[in-house]
């Protein structure tokens, strides 16, 4: 029952989720960059199954807010509890589409949405990437201090570099099976000029 009246509350608030078609809907967007840049800090690979959510979304609020940093509107608050239960009960990240097929350059207005300056992170979902070697190149507006992670669909950690005081930094990848990969970045206030996405011999 419970279950029902939030998928419903999440259908009317956030039609656009995941993102496709009609282009990118901010809104769904934010949500899913607060969900891995802030809730994912401490919630990611709780994958029990087993949840305490029988207060709801409602009774979480104080505590969603205070790792926010603001008040949050409802609709944003079952967004953000709807991704922390797809990731408890399915132990995967909560689907995103990403800007394009990973590939050439993505830029920094593409990139912008996918920024949380509160926490001082981008999450990029890079969408399935294909089996073999990828270079993925990261330039920043300045010097980056912080760290790269790259990880799959079931979380799994495939690649990380730190950043220190870094302008540009490359990232190398062997993918083994074309899935749904993930870019979590800390930077501080450093943002992305530009992603570049290379495969060697290819
Ligand atoms: C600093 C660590 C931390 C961060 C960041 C954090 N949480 Fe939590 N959260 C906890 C802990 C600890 C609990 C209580 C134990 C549990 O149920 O996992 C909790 C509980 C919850 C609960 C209630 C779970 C239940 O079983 O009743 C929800 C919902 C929740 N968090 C959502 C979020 C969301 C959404 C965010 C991001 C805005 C977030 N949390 C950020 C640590 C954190």
């Amino acid at each position: 029952m419970r279950r029902r009246g939030l998928a419903l509350l999440l259908a009317t608030a956030l039609p656009a989720l995941p993102v496709r078609a009609q282009g990118p809907d901010p809104a769904a967007i934010a949500a899913i960059v607060e969900f891995n840049t802030v809730c994912s800090n401490c919630h990611e690979g709780e994958c029990s199954g087993r949840l305490s959510f029988d207060s709801g979304a409602a009774a979480a609020r104080g505590h969603i807010e205070r790792h926010l940093g603001a008040p949050a509107h409802e609709t944003h608050i079952a967004a953000l509890f709807a991704m922390l239960r797809h990731v408890k009960e399915t132990c995967s990240h909560y689907p995103a589409v990403p800007i394009r097929p990973a590939a050439g350059t993505w830029l920094a207005e593409e990139l912008a949405p996918w920024r949380n300056a509160f926490a001082g992170a981008y999450f990029i979902p890079l969408g399935k990437l294909a089996a073999g070697r990828h270079l993925i190149r990261l330039e920043f507006d300045g010097e980056a201090d912080g760290h790269a992670r790259i990880d799959d669909d079931r979380m799994d950690v495939v690649a990380e570099e730190r950043l220190c005081r870094d302008g540009a930094k490359t990232i190398e990848l062997d993918v083994a099976k074309a899935v749904e990969h993930f870019l979590h970045l800390k930077s501080g206030s450093a943002t992305l000029r530009r992603i570049e996405f290379r495969r060697p011999g290819g």
